[in-house]
């Protein structure tokens, strides 16, 4: 085999409660993920050396050096191999970058699994999933899929059993925010508040509505610690989300790090009618329709 192609989605949280800023600088989560129908494809063919080519959604603002998370993982691989190997990586984006949908955990998990089928290495799961813990928090969530709760970090992963498909409108904005950022401005915002930093714990409500399928239920519960965060760093999210309430969205939010808001909806066709609304508000860069849960990343 000298060409494997994999299509791996996007994420959005349902839930993401941050806990105090740790000694190693990271911050315990409670991180409710859910993998939606916005796909990359990562290609891997066999090659002497490591090479990594971008098109597609925004793909100009991503490194095609070492620096590419893609990249860094199928490094990561050999080395976990012990063995010299090379690959060209094609990526085609659609999923937003630095948008707070683990665009690039995506595509990291992606070349996992594609060298991992082009090298013929067959490395379970489990050693895929510790490779992808070094290389982010959200990286292991993308090999997996699905719906799961994500504590630590965000990479020790439990499944969440999920009764129904729910319907999603994403509004892309202008240029992305660095998660890095996101999470400094987060603890200023609560310094200067003064008050302390509750351990966090999974929203019971919203594993319940996520178990019955219900939509309404879950638009109540959704929540994000970083969303003050990132209003700060971009007012002009406020006026995206205030939209999105306004255009009948059972519940709305920044997804992750942002700057990508994400609307649930009623039904695929309440969907199609919310992304509409909101593209005539003139509130987005851009407006995608998805569903979710949806596998992780599949060989094509
Ligand atoms: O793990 P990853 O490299 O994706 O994290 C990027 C940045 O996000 C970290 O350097 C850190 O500033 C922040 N982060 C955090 N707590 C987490 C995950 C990420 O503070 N649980």
């Amino acid at each position: 085999m000298n060409s494997v192609t994999v299509r791996v989605p996007a994420k959005v949280n349902l839930q993401l409660a941050v806990g105090p800023l740790r000694d190693d600088g990271y911050h315990d989560l409670v991180n409710v993920f859910h993998a939606v129908s916005v796909f990359d494809e990562v290609t891997a063919v066999a090659e002497t050396g490591m090479s990594v080519r971008v098109e597609g959604e925004s793909a100009d603002q991503v490194p095609e050096d070492g620096d590419n998370l893609a990249i860094r993982a199928a490094v990561a691989l050999a080395r976990h191999a012990g063995r010299s190997y090379g690959v060209s990586l094609a990526i085609r984006k659609a999923i937003p970058v630095a948008g707070g949908m683990a665009g690039g955990s995506a595509d990291a998990a992606a070349a996992l699994v594609a060298c991992n089928e082009l090298w013929g290495l067959g490395l379970p799961t489990e050693d895929l999933m510790e490779i992808a813990a070094d290389l982010g928090s959200d990286v292991p969530f993308a090999l997996l899929g699905g719906t799961a709760v994500g504590t630590g970090r965000g990479e020790r992963l439990t499944p969440v059993e999920v009764g129904g498909t729910f319907h999603w409108v994403f509004a892309l904005a202008d240029g992305g925010l660095s998660t890095a950022t996101v999470y400094g401005e987060c603890d200023r915002v609560r310094e200067a508040d003064g008050q302390g930093v509750p351990l966090p714990r999974t929203s019971e409500a919203l594993l319940a509505a996520l178990r019955a399928g219900d939509a309404r239920a879950l638009g109540a519960e959704l929540s994000n610690d970083l969303q003050p965060a990132a209003l700060s760093l971009r007012e002009s999210l406020g006026r995206t989300l205030q939209a999105g309430r306004a255009c009948g969205a059972l519940g709305g939010l920044v997804s992750g790090s942002g700057p990508t808001c994400a609307f649930l909806a009623e039904s695929e066709a309440h969907a199609t009618e919310l992304a509409a609304s909101l593209k005539e508000a003139g509130v987005a860069r851009d407006v995608l329709t998805a569903y979710g849960p949806v596998p992780g990343p599949t060989v094509v």
